[in-house]
Order: structure tokens, then sequence, then C-alpha cells
């Protein structure tokens, strides 16, 4: 008589990543899985939400994070491809960093739609997406067939163990240079995506560019990091006023707009600067 074979897991991509995990709560090496509750070798447990994201997060919640309205229309402007020349780019350099079946995390994930690119250009690559945000793990946890995905903070100490990524990804999310630093393996590789004072300026008052960002950032990286290459994609969207309307509604700019509805442009800029940074 043959074996049956074991059924498959559930959640691959989950599993592919414990070993690099740690707990939480007591910080000790590996989670392991039992059908959809994670437990450190202390007996900490952590469940699998129903969508397939590690709730990692317990206790205090993250002081910020995208609400579900914001993650709607990031999904939805995501999904017409017109960040698509910003998705290649951080690929490409997330590429550069990466070999085997190293692990790409990305902090403040989202959607986890640069995740998957990056993913898609590394086939044998593992990957990880972090945020506080529950609606955007949801759409993260089903981004790519080797992406798993966790609630996490980004401002506490990360649930992984040390020198486990090969990539740290950060689009458009808040940074912790130190926690990256202690994450990435010595060759590995850090990439950072930002807007310049130019992006989206058709969609935000004036006031809202701070010039001083950029030196704020090369202060924050210096102790840890040495930026290896800096690219920047810019060019003009032609936008249907839909889309113009989810762009402002997954910028946190959106939040600082009145209530009425405003005179939505057509014409879009869109201007961001990637920095490959190495571990120092
Ligand atoms: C502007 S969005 C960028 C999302 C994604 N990287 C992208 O570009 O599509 C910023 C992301 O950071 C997440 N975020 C904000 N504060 C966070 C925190 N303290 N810890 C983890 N994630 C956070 C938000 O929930 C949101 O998904
Ligand atoms: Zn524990």
């Amino acid at each position: 008589m043959s074996a049956s074979p074991l059924p498959a897991s559930p959640f691959p991509a989950l599993d592919a990543v414990l070993g690099l995990l740690r707990c939480p709560v007591c910080r000790a090496p590996s989670l392991r899985r039992e059908r959809s509750v994670l437990r450190c070798p202390a007996g900490h447990a952590f469940d699998i939400a129903r969508h397939g994201y590690a709730g990692l997060l317990t206790g205090a919640r993250a002081t910020s994070g995208d609400d579900p309205a914001m993650v709607r229309a990031r999904e939805r402007f995501l999904s017409g491809g017109r960040y698509g020349p910003v998705r290649d780019a951080v690929a490409e350099l997330a590429a550069e960093g990466c070999t085997g079946s190293g692990l790409v995390l990305d902090v403040g994930c989202g959607t986890g739609y640069y995740l998957a690119g990056a993913l898609d250009r590394l086939p044998g690559a593992r990957g990880l997406g972090l945020d506080s945000s529950v609606r955007a793990l949801r759409t993260a946890a089903r981004a790519h067939e080797r992406a798993a995905a966790a609630a996490w903070d980004v401002f506490r100490p990360f649930p992984l163990a040390d020198r486990v990524a090969d990539v740290v990804l950060d689009v458009f999310a808040p940074r912790n240079p130190a926690e990256f630093h202690r994450v990435l393996r010595p060759g590995g590789r850090l990439v950072v995506v930002r807007p310049t004072g130019g992006h989206l300026a058709e969609l935000r008052a004036p006031v809202a560019v701070d010039p001083a960002k950029e030196e704020r950032l090369r202060r924050a990286m210096e102790p840890y990091f040495t930026a290896a290459v800096t690219e920047r994609v810019e060019y003009v969207l032609s936008v249907p006023p839909a889309d113009a309307r989810d762009l402002l509604g997954m910028t946190p700019t959106a939040r600082h707009l009145g209530p009425a509805e405003p005179v939505l442009p057509r014409r879009i800029t869109v201007s961001v600067l990637a920095t490959a940074y190495r571990p120092r």
C-alpha cells in the first residue's frame, strides 16, 4: 500500500520564513506552525488570520498605519500599472542584492505590490511583508505565491533574527535604519524609495513639500549604511478623474484636504528617488 501524500500546507510562503523569525515576546529564535497558530519554544502563540497573514503584533497597537479606504484606493490605483516604472526600478535594485533562496523583506509593504515585483524578478527568493494595517495585510498575504505577510510596527524591534535578509525594501513607508541594519546580511541591500518635492505636485498644496527631508534621510542612514546608487524615476501620467481620486485617496495629503471635492488635474507628475544602500 502506498502512503498517502501529505496535504499541501495552506501557508507555504509563511512556512518558508518561519525559521528566520524571532518570537516577538521573548525573542526566542524560530517559530513553528501548528495549523493556524505560530508558537515559539516558550509557548507564546500568534494567530494566522483567515486571510493568511501572521498576527505577530500583540499588545499595544502601532501608532500609524493606513486605514481601509486608503488601502482600497492604493489597491485600485496600483492595479492599473501606472507605477510600473517605480516597481521595475525597485526590482532591479533589489535583484543586485539577492541570490538563490534569499529573503526579501518589505517594511511597510502595503498591498505587497513592490514585494511581488521583486519576487517576480528573483525566481528563487522568499518574501515577507510587514505592515501595521490589517486591511493592507489581507492583500499583501495574497500578493505573490512566495510572499508571506505579518502584522508589525516598524518602530519596534523586528520579529526577525539577525542577518537573515538579503534585501530590505522600504517604499514610501516609515523607516527604522537600526533594525534594517540588524536584519540585513553583510552583503545585502536596502532599497529606499521616497518622493521628491515634485512628486504628485499637481495634487498637493505647495506647503506639503519639506526641503530638509533628503538631508534628514542622509543623516538617519549615515551610521548604518553607505548609499551605493540612487535612481530618479520621473514621468508624467495622463489620468482619468477616477484614478486621480485614488491617487489622492492613497496619499496622506488627502487627509489635509477639506471635505470639498478638489478640481482634479489630468496630468500628474510622478517623481521619486530610489536608493540602494550597503550596510556598513
Ligand atoms: C504610503 S504607504 C506605502 C505602502 C507600500 N510600500 C506601497 O508603496 O505601495 C505606507 C505604508 O506604511 C504602513 N505603515 C505606516 N506606519 C507604520 C508602522 N508604524 N508600522 C508598520 N507599517 C506602517 C502603512 O500602513 C502603509 O501600508
Ligand atoms: Zn516567546
